[in-house]
């Protein structure tokens, strides 16, 4: 039987609770499809931190290096500062293992209300830019504490970075019924990094005249998100645009809960990390309540990416089932707790 290695990191917070729900749910699920999953568990979190001073202990991505996939709930703690736990965990992953494509489709599930009145138009998956641009790290501060201290944050981007990507996001609009693609960028002012993009961007659209192309600036976009929903499919964006975005994108979606990522190393020379976009959420952690769904819905794309579509499919269709009864946690207006739902998905399987 096809056996997959699978490294699991819950992180921090809600990480502890969404992630071992999606173990649950995909060792349900494998064996009937004729594959097995066998999870390693990694404690890299900010309690890990603290305790020895590294996220990520000497040697720790060569051993993650060994996995066919990574399933990572959250980082991020009240007692450690953002900046520390991002760089010291979840950034040395994605760009260690070269994950350049943050894959993150958005619709509303059934059962699930939205904000808008029209989000049944809402199907679109955005795709962030993963290991530079304003997330690269290049910057510092000088004098620091002086009323002249300067700090300087540099985004960088690169014609392979960014011509990567496109290419990815083209593959990816051309599968899609639509195939339609959207560059968003904002390179009225931002009059280099992003005017490379919008070039790269059409040079690379000549070898894809089958998909339909269109620019926006980011400004605009998010009213075009909120007011013309179907006019979106496919988005290509940067680092820190497509982030934002994204949580747009899922609160009109009807709730961060659900909302999935892939971050994709597309060549396969690393394993690609799946996580849930929600983050650790302090204010819930322990209390039982995190919604399940965003990892579920990682869990599919990451079947998805291991190869085994018809498994991805029927966790899709039964997520889809259980959001259809309205098994909500409280996100999502209902009183179910995570066990609840996981339950539910799991029944419906
Ligand atoms: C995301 C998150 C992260 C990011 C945070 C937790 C640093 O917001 O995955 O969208 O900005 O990349
Ligand atoms: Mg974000």
């Amino acid at each position: 039987m096809k056996t997959y290695r699978i490294a699991s990191i819950p992180g921090d917070g809600i990480g502890n609770e969404v992630i071992p729900a999606g173990i649950e749910v995909v060792e349900k699920l494998s064996s009937p499809e004729g594959f097995a999953v066998r999870f390693t568990h990694f404690d890299w979190s900010s309690k890990r931190y603290l305790e020895t001073g590294r996220y990520i202990p000497e040697g720790g991505l060569d051993e993650l290096k060994k996995f066919d996939a990574i399933f990572f709930g959250a980082v991020g703690a009240p007692d450690v500062p953002d900046h520390v736990s991002l760089w010291g965990l979840r950034l040395p992953i994605c760009q260690g293992f070269d994950q350049y494509a943050n894959v993150r489709p958005a619709r509303v599930l059934p059962g699930v209300t939205s904000v808008l009145s029209n989000s049944n138009l809402i199907d679109w998956v955005i795709v962030r830019e993963n290991t530079e641009g304003e997330y690269s790290g290049s910057g510092g501060r000088v004098h620091a504490g002086l009323p002249d201290e300067v700090a300087t944050e540099t985004s960088v981007f690169t014609r392979k970075g960014v011509e990567r990507v496109h290419r990815f996001a083209f593959e990816l609009a051309r599968k899609r019924p639509r195939k339609q693609l959207t560059l968003v960028t904002k390179s009225n002012a931002q009059r280099h990094g992003m005017v490379l993009w919008d070039e790269i961007f059409f040079a690379v659209a000549k070898e894809y005249s089958e998909v339909k192309t269109d620019r926006i600036l980011v400004d605009a976009v998010t009213t075009r998100m909120v007011l013309k929903p179907g006019s979106l499919d496919t988005i290509v964006a940067s680092n820190l645009h497509a982030d934002i975005l994204s949580d747009l994108a899922a609160a009109l979606s009807g709730s961060l809960g659900i909302a999935p990522t892939a971050n994709l190393n597309p060549e396969r020379r690393f394993p690609s990390m799946f996580e849930p976009i929600h983050g650790s959420a302090f204010d819930i952690t322990g209390k039982g309540i995190a919604n399940p769904i965003a990892t579920f819905w990682t869990a599919s794309m990451m079947l998805e990416h291991l190869g085994e579509a018809k498994a991805a499919a029927r966790l899709m269709k039964a997520i889809e089932a259980v959001t259809a009864k309205k098994v909500f946690t409280p996100d999502l207006g209902g009183s179910a707790r995570t066990r609840d739902v996981t339950r539910a998905v799991v029944d419906a399987l």
